[in-house]
């Protein structure tokens, strides 16, 4: 499975190591995750709740009786891109393995369905105890990821396997094995998002229903898959997203000039937005009396796509999206075909709005149309979902 954002949850189970975890806090730090910790009761007992609130940057919640109003437990097993529970101690893993949820950590991860990571710490004897094996099995048959310990000294002088591991070694199990799609790595993506808007007077505008869901759903992809994203917002209604560098736009032409700013330095382009194509030509800084509204000139604004694959250096790569009101497929796909040719673009995404759909939903469907004509028919699916199989195919064009 691979996760959705980069928001990550440390659990910190009772063990002696709990303190190498500050370490490895700061290292996922670096590596772009947002990190919130969990600290179980016990493991207090080694590294203070305080620690944590300073080092992560945020508020730390120990147990399942503070912010109840807010159900903590649902909320962050739900926001939790990934779950990492460094060191887990031996009795963790037996709670884990058979179920129980009777404190905060526990609860969380019995709540999540996002990869769990879990990094066994303890003395040989425990780590080799049948118990524990047994209950470790038992955890990679439903689907946890066992980082299994270093061999080395204990805390006394005794020798074995059970070491909690490098902090680097941890990180690249966790790119290895959860974040293997991270294919994007080292791209500079940049994604536009919602829908422009025309001033008419202080008051009035002409604008789209776009929602900006399938923008924000991109991007949030795209940095899942290691890319440094920066997505430009248009006029949407949506929570920022953690981590993500968002500029906010209202017009078209605001949203030109960042892109012919930001896109010479981009590896590729994913123009998602709906650009008003026509602006006011005479805007008014005072309302406009009703009288006055009969007629408002309007004049073109510039095709933000054209003017952008007129620049476009070799191996940049641009998503176009085009919103239609036809119901057939064949009129769809040939839209399509005409749109991606005239804007020069590598691929987009076209589909049917009419009768309010797609506009504000969580769901889509429609056409993948690339440059060599291949044509991918999109069934309805999540906008999460077609984020991920566009990016597949983004992914194939910058090689
Ligand atoms: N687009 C753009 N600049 C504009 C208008 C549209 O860059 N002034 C982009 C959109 O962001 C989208 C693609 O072009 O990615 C197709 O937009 P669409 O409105 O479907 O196409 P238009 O060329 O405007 O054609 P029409 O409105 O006539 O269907």
């Amino acid at each position: 499975m691979f996760p959705r954002g980069r928001k990550l949850l440390l659990g910190v189970a009772g063990g002696i190591s709990a303190y190498k975890s500050c370490d490895l806090l700061r290292r996922l730090q670096d590596e772009g995750f947002i990190v919130d910790v969990v600290p179980t009761a016990a493991s207090l007992n080694f590294v203070g709740k305080s620690t944590w609130e300073a080092l992560s940057g945020r508020k730390v919640i120990t147990d399942l009786w503070s912010d109840v109003e807010t159900v903590p437990h649902i909320s962050m097993a739900k926001e939790s891109d990934l779950i990492v529970i460094a060191p887990t101690t031996a009795d963790l893993l037996a709670k884990l393995a058979s179920g129980r949820a009777d404190d905060l950590l526990t609860n969380i991860v019995l709540a999540s369905t996002a990869p769990k990571i879990l990094v066994p710490a303890m003395h040989s004897e425990m780590w080799l105890n049948p118990a524990t094996v047994a209950n470790v099995k038992l955890l990679q048959e439903r689907g946890f990821f066992i980082i299994t310990p270093d061999v080395g000294q204990m805390t006394g002088s005794d020798i074995g396997i059970g070491r909690y591991p490098e902090s680097s070694r941890i990180i690249t199990e966790i790119n290895l094995h959860v974040m293997n799609s991270a294919d994007l790595k080292g791209k500079k993506i940049l994604i536009t998002a919602g829908g422009t808007r025309e001033p008419i007077d202080p008051i009035r505008f002409i604008g789209n229903r776009s929602s900006g869901k399938q923008g924000f759903a991109l991007a949030m992809a795209a940095a899942s898959r290691g890319a440094q994203v920066h997505l430009v917002s248009a006029n949407t209604d949506l929570p920022i997203i953690e981590g993500i560098t968002t500029t906010y736009v209202e017009t078209a032409e605001q949203m030109a000039s960042v892109l012919q700013i930001e896109f010479p330095h981009s590896d590729a382009l994913i123009m998602s937005a709906a650009v008003a194509d026509v602006r006011v030509a005479n805007y008014s800084d005072q309302k406009i009396r009703k009288e006055g509204l009969n007629q408002v000139d309007l004049e073109k604004n510039p095709d933000i796509l054209k003017t952008l694959s007129g620049i476009k250096k070799s191996g940049q790569i641009i998503v176009g999206f085009a919103a239609e009101t036809s119901a057939d497929i064949a009129s769809l796909e040939q839209s399509g075909h005409e749109k991606l040719a005239s804007k020069s673009l590598d691929l987009i995404y076209v589909n049917n709005v009419s009768n309010g759909a797609i506009f504000g939903s969580d769901q889509t469907q429609g056409l993948i149309i690339d440059n060599q004509k291949k044509v991918i028919k999109v069934p309805e699916i999540s906008k999460d979902t077609l984020s991920d199989i566009l990016l597949d195919q983004l992914v194939s064009k910058l090689g």
